[in-house]
This record gives C-alpha cells, structure tokens and sequence, in this order.
C-alpha cells in the first residue's frame, strides 16, 4: 500500500471526514507510531501503527457493491437539499463508508460500483484505464448513419474530444419518433452520452448504464446490490488497455 496522508487514512478507516480527521490530528488526538502528531504533512501506510485517543486504528475491512440505481436518486453519500442519495439505498448490512465510483446523473439509472477502496476506484476512474461502459439510450428522433459514424469515430464536446466508441440502432419508433440506441463509451465524463447526442442533434429522454466492463446488472432488480465477487474484484483491478 502506498503511503497516504495520516488524515486520509483515518478517513478511509472510518474514523471521521477527513476535514475532522484534520481537526483531531491538530488538537493531539492522534499518535503514529507511539508519539503525538500535530501537523498535517504526516504520510502512513498499513504498517504504521496509529492510535486515536489511545485506540488503535483497524482498518475498515474492503467493500465492493455493484448496485442497480434507480432513476431520481443522486450520485453521492450526502445531498445538501436533503434528496435521496445512493448511499441511503444499502442496508444496515453495509456498515463501511462506502461511496460511488463515478457518477451517474439524477434520471439515469443502471450499473454503479461502489466501495471504501480508495486505491480501487482511483484505479478504475483514472483516464489511463478506458473502463467500457454500455449504455441503452432513448433519443429523440433517428439517428442518421453520417451522425452514427461521427459518434464512433469521436466528437468534439466542450474541453474534449470523445475517443471511439461503438453505437448501435437497437430499434426506431415512428409513432413516438424516438430510437432505443445502445452505445460503449471508455471515458466517463459528466453528461457524456448525453452531451454526445446533442451534438449531433438528438436529445436523450431516457438514459441506463447496462454494463461496466464485463458486469452487467444481472440478477438485480432496480434498486438493489449485491457484493463484487474476489475474483470479479481481482479481474477488475488488472482492468488496463
Ligand atoms: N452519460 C450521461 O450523460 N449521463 C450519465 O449518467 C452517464 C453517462
């Protein structure tokens, strides 16, 4: 484990937001490796032993959750207009500090891993590590097979250009005028797939995360989450390309 700011680290186990966890260290609270620290710049790992008002420190044990999210719950362990967050979704089974990796909008629903593995969601959020995600959209009209092309090969959005992705009608309804359309994304910024229909002229209606990387959101319904498998999680953290 690569050694990380004592305040982070006693936020990762649990102890308190790293913002109190600051305030602890500051007012003498904390001792690592036998002697009080008072400053911040401490860094610690697993090996250094850190004692919280004389309590020795364990380590929360690892969570992995992939959850179904619904439509109209926000992407965050806590609203400040008080809304339904993910993190209100688990029970009391969940007792770790879980949070999100990534985000996916208010009224988008499907596929989100959660976990207290810092290094974990680092490493799958970090843009050298092209995660696919598949998502099915519905759009507002039909997709032109110029604007399709434009999409797989990649569109200038605000700040960046999409790398390749791959898009694929699944149906068209000429009465409602819209189309079901599947597309595979490997980066994850806000909005992106909605962002990247707009651009070619489409309005998303309806937008769920069916896939991340190799899961898929069998055997939930809307709403629930089960734990990642250690070899899902192993598979996971090998994610490179
Ligand atoms: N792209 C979006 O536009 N919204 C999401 O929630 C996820 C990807």
């Amino acid at each position: 484990m690569e050694k990380i700011r004592l305040q982070k680290f006693m936020a990762e186990a649990g102890v308190a937001s790293r913002r109190k966890s600051e305030e602890m260290i500051a007012s003498g609270h904390v001792k690592v490796n036998n002697k009080v620290v008072t400053e911040m710049g401490v860094k610690v790992d697993d090996r250094d032993k850190i004692e919280v008002d004389g309590m020795p420190l364990q380590e929360e044990k690892k969570r992995y959750i992939l959850m179904y999210k619904p439509r109209g719950v926000i992407t965050a362990v806590k609203d400040d207009k008080d809304r339904k967050v993910v993190t209100d979704l688990l029970d009391a089974d969940v007792q770790e500090r879980v949070y999100p990796i990534g985000r996916l909008d208010y009224d988008t629903s499907g596929l989100l891993l959660l976990t207290n593995d810092g290094e974990f969601a680092n490493h799958l959020m970090h843009p050298r590590y092209h995660v696919e995600k598949t998502y099915i959209a519905k759009i507002e009209g039909f997709l032109a097979t110029e604007d399709l092309k434009k999409l797989e090969k990649g569109i200038k959005l605000k700040g960046y250009t999409t790398s390749k992705s791959r898009v694929k009608v699944m149906s068209k309804d000429s009465k409602r005028n819209s189309s079901i359309v599947r597309i595979t994304i490997h980066e994850g910024h806000n909005h992106q797939v909605k962002n990247m229909f707009d651009a070619v002229g489409h309005k998303v209606e309806k937008l769920s995360r069916e896939s991340y990387s190799f899961l898929t959101l069998e055997g939930l319904v809307s709403g629930k989450y089960r734990d990642l498998t250690r070899q899902e999680v192993a598979e996971l953290k090998k994610e490179e390309r």
